[in-house]
C-alpha cells in the first residue's frame, strides 16, 4: 500500500496524493478536476476510479487546487485525527472558493459515507458528498450542484467493484499500481469503522483482475498490489447463464497464482492479510512463485487473548502465533509487518506487556502503531468505555514504537552483506546520484545510478549499510 513502504504508511491518514495534469479520454468539457486522498491504499486506488470517471466525461486533471473546475478530498474515518486533517484542509480551500465562486468541493470517500447529509450542515462549503460505493454517480451530482443545487449520494451496494473501470493511473512511477480486488469489510472488529463506511465485503470479478494485471505489464508496469481490507477472504464464482452448472469459485491463493502467471517479469504484492483468515495454500502459492514479494502484512492488534476477544478479531494470541510459525516454516525468508493499537477499552498494563512479547516473538520488519480512537457507531463505543487515560495509551504507544525501531533495525541488518533482489523504481529522494527500490520483504534499498539499468529493471544489489529504515548497498552483477 505505499509510496515505497518503509517511508510512506500503509494505513497512516497522513498521506496526501494529487492527481497530474492529464487530458480528458472523453470528449472535453475544458473543466478541471483537482483530487486529493487521504486514508489507505484502498482510497488511492478510488481516486484513480474517480478521475478515470470523470476523465470520461470530458474533465482534465490539475495539480493546483487553485486552479480546479471541481476539486475533491477522498477522506478516511479511520481515526478521529484522520478526520480532523481533512477539516482542516477544506478550511485552506475556502480562499480558492471564494475567489472561484463556481468551484464545486467534493467530499468523497470514508467520512462522507459516516457523516452523510450532516457534512453539509456542517461544512458550508462543501456542495457534494459521494460515499465509496456512489462514484458512477458523480458526473450527474455535479451537474446537480451547476444547477444551483448541493447534492448528496451515500449508498452502498453489495454488488459495485467497478471491475470494468480502468482507473487513470494518478502519480504514478510507471512501475508500481494498485489493483483492488475487493471492497467492503464484514469483519466487525470492535474499534473500526471500516465495516460502516465501506458496506458489506464483495469480490471483483477475477477475469477482471488478471485483465488489469496483464493491461498494467503491456504498458511497462513491473509491480502489482492487490487490495483488500481482508484479501484471504476473497472469493469469486463466475455468474452463469440459466440452466448452464456453476463455474469454479476462486479463492485468493488461486487469484495470487493466476496474476503471478501474467508474466515472471511481474512482481505481486498484497495487502491487507487477516491472521484468522491466511491459508497454508496462501503460503504455499507464495513460496511456489518467485516473483510473489515474500513479505506479509499480518495485522495483530494485540497480543493478549482476552483483548483480541473484545475487539471481535476472532483469533487468540496462540492462533496468531501458529500462523507466523507456519509462515516462517513455509517462507522462511519472509517479511512480516503489523498493525498495533494500544489502550484499548479495559486493557491492562499485563495485557500491553502481551503485545510487546508478542512483538518479541515475531521480531517484525515493520509496524504501524496507534493510541485507541473510539469512534462512533463501533461496537466498541457502544459496548465498552473507552477508559485507558489518553496519557496511558501514549506511554505504551511510545513503548511499543521504541521496540519495533530495535526490531526493524535487527531486521534490515539481517540483509547487510546479503545480496538483494530489487525492483528500480526511481530515484532516491535525497539524491538522484541513487537509485531506490525494495527487496522482497518490502525494506527500502538505496544504490549509487549504474548507467547499464533504467527504473523498471530488477537488479542484485549487495547490502552494505542500513539505517532502521534504509538499506544501503550496491549494484552487483
Ligand atoms: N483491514 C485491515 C485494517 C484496516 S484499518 C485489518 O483488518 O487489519 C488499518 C489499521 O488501523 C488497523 O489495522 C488498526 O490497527 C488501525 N485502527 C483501526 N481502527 C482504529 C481505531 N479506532 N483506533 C486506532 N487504530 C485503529
Ligand atoms: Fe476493520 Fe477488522 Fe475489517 Fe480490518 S478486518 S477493515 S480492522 S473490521
Ligand atoms: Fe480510512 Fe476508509 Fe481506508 S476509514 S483506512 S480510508 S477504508
Amino acid at each position: 500500500m505505499l509510496e515505497l513502504a518503509h517511508t510512506t504508511k500503509t494505513h497512516d491518514e497522513s498521506r496526501q496524493g494529487e492527481a497530474l495534469d492529464m487530458i480528458p479520454t472523453g470528449q472535453s468539457t475544458g473543466r478541471k478536476l483537482y483530487i486529493e486522498s487521504y486514508g489507505c491504499q484502498m482510497n488511492f486506488s478510488d481516486s484513480e476510479i474517480v478521475a478515470s470517471i470523470l476523465m470520461e466525461n470530458g474533465f482534465e486533471t490539475t495539480k493546483d487546487y487553485r486552479d480546479a473546475d471541481v476539486v475533491f478530498i477522498n477522506t478516511c474515518s479511520i481515526r478521529e485525527n484522520a478526520e480532523q486533517r481533512v477539516r482542516n484542509r477544506l478550511k485552506e480551500f475556502e480562499a480558492a472558493k471564494t475567489k472561484n465562486p463556481g468551484m464545486v468541493v467534493g467530499v468523497l470517500g470514508c467520512m462522507a459515507e459516516r457523516l452523510k447529509a450532516k457534512f453539509l450542515e456542517e461544512e458550508k462549503l462543501v456542495d457534494v458528498v459521494v460515499g465509496p460505493d456512489a462514484y458512477r454517480d458523480l458526473p450527474n451530482l455535479i451537474g446537480k450542484v451547476d444547477e444551483g443545487g448541493r447534492a448528496v449520494n451515500v449508498l452502498l451496494s453489495r454488488e459495485e467493484t467497478y471491475a470494468d473501470i480502468s482507473p487513470v493511473r494518478l502519480n504514478s512511477n510507471g512501475i508500481s499500481a494498485f489493483i483492488s480486488i475487493m471492497r467492503g469489510c464484514d469483519n466487525m472488529c470492535s474499534f473500526c469503522v471500516v465495516p460502516f463506511t465501506r458496506g458489506r465485503e464483495r469480490s471483483r470479478d477475477a477475469a477482471s483482475i488478471v485483465k488489469e494485471a496483464q493491461d498494467l505489464f503491456d504498458a511497462g508496469y513491473k509491480e502489482v498490489t492487490l487490495l483488500g481490507q481482508n484479501v484471504d477472504s476473497y472469493k469469486y464464482t463466475a455468474p452463469v447463464a440459466e440452466g448452464e452448472a456453476p463455474g469454479a469459485t476462486i479463492n485468493f491463493a488461486q487469484l495470487l497464482a493466476l496474476v503471478a502467471e501474467v508474466s515472471p517479469e511481474l512482481r505481486i504484492r498484497f495487502s491487507t492479510s487477516h491472521p484468522k483468515d491466511i491459508t497454508d495454500e496462501v503460503l504455499y502459492t507464495m513460496a511456489k512463485y518467485e516473483n510473489i514479494c515474500k513479505y506479509i502484512h499480518l495485522p495483530v492488534q494485540s497480543g493478549n487473548s482476552r483483548v483480541l476477544e473484545l475487539m471481535n478479531r476472532t483469533y487468540d494470541r496462540e492462533w496468531y502465533m501458529e500462523r507466523v510459525d507456519a509462515i516462517r516454516r513455509i517462507i522462511p525468508e519472509c517479511g512480516i509487518s503489523t498493525d498495533v493499537i494500544t489502550g484499548f477499552c479495559t486493557e491492562t498494563e499485563e495485557e500491553h506487556q502481551e503485545t510487546l512479547s508478542m512483538m518479541d516473538y515475531v521480531k517484525y520488519d515493520y509496524a504501524y502503531m496507534f493510541a485507541y480512537s473510539e469512534r462512533p457507531g463501533t461496537l466498541a463505543a457502544k459496548r465498552y468505555t473507552d477508559d485507558i487515560p489518553e496519557e496511558v495509551k501514549k506511554r505504551r504507544l511510545t513503548e511499543v514504537v521504541d521496540l519495533q525501531r530495535e526490531h526493524s533495525l535487527y531486521r534490515i541488518q539481517n540483509f547487510v552483506g546479503k545480496v538483494q533482489k530489487v525492483l528500480i523504481e526511481g530515484f532516491s529522494k535525497r539524491s538522484d546520484q541513487d537509485f531506490c527500490g525494495r527487496n522482497d520483504q518490502n525494506t527500502m534499498v538505496v544504490f549509487p545510478v549504474d548507467p547499464r539499468y533504467k527504473v523498471g529493471d530488477y537488479v542484485n544489489v549487495l547490502g552494505e549499510t542500513c539505517t532502521s529504515a534504509t538499506l544501503i548497498g550496491k549494484i552487483v552483477d
